[in-house]
């Protein structure tokens, strides 16, 4: 398990890059990926949307070009103000400070949840995923989008020594143990490395 797979280590990590994170995210997570993430989801009918570890609120921004509303939760507080200061406390996204391994949400409460460059930090991700399994409403959609395995074998060491990165045989795994069905994957990332990213989008089932 890496280093930054533990909540109260990635808390502390934020504090510090939370100051940056705007100007640091788009060389690895661009408006480009975001938008192809997002045409993976379908947005008729107006869904109830949550965007977990929203941070500083990138993909937050996505959404609210979907839909008028956002609830949004993330576990640091430094994040978070800066999402406050892009969007108000109180408008159109509906914040929370809370982990993603218990939300404070009802179940069967969202048609949509989202969560991108979040999963990577979680303890125990099949487990966060039965989490948002149980507020998604049946036939809801989750997407997440999370750190592609490096090809490299050193860099791969040393990318499992900080985080989770994954494949699409463990992203199956994960979201099938976790009741997802309709499983499917899609690569991306920017131009100088255009599969840095595993984006997986699956249904609850009905
Ligand atoms: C790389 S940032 C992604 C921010 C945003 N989703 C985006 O697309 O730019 C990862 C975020 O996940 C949050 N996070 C990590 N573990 C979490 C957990 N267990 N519960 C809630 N948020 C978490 C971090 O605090 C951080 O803001």
């Amino acid at each position: 398990m890496g280093i930054l797979e533990n909540k109260a280590r990635a808390r502390l990590f934020y504090k510090y890059l939370s100051r940056v994170y705007d100007r640091i995210n788009p060389f690895v997570w661009t408006e480009e990926m975001r938008a192809d993430a997002l045409t993976l989801l379908d947005f008729s009918d107006d869904p109830t949307v949550l965007d977990v570890g929203c941070g500083t609120g990138f993909a937050t921004e996505g959404l609210l070009e979907h839909v008028e509303e956002v609830y949004a939760i993330d576990q640091s507080e430094h994040q978070l103000e800066q999402a406050y200061a892009k969007f108000g406390k109180r408008g159109p996204v509906h914040f929370h400070r809370g982990d993603a391994e218990r939300l404070p949400f009802a179940t069967d409460a969202f048609d949509v949840v989202w969560s991108s460059g979040s999963i990577e930090y979680w303890p125990d991700p099949v487990r966060t995923l039965r989490e948002f399994r149980r507020v998604l409403k049946p036939g809801g959609q989750v997407l997440v989008v999370g750190p592609n395995t490096p090809d490299d074998p050193i860099a791969r060491r040393l990318a499992d020594a900080m985080m989770l990165f994954y494949d699409e045989y463990e992203a199956d795994r994960m979201f099938k143990t976790a009741g997802f069905e309709e499983v499917r994957h899609a690569f991306m990332g920017p131009s100088y490395s255009p599969e840095v990213a595993i984006t997986t989008v699956a249904r609850a089932p009905e």
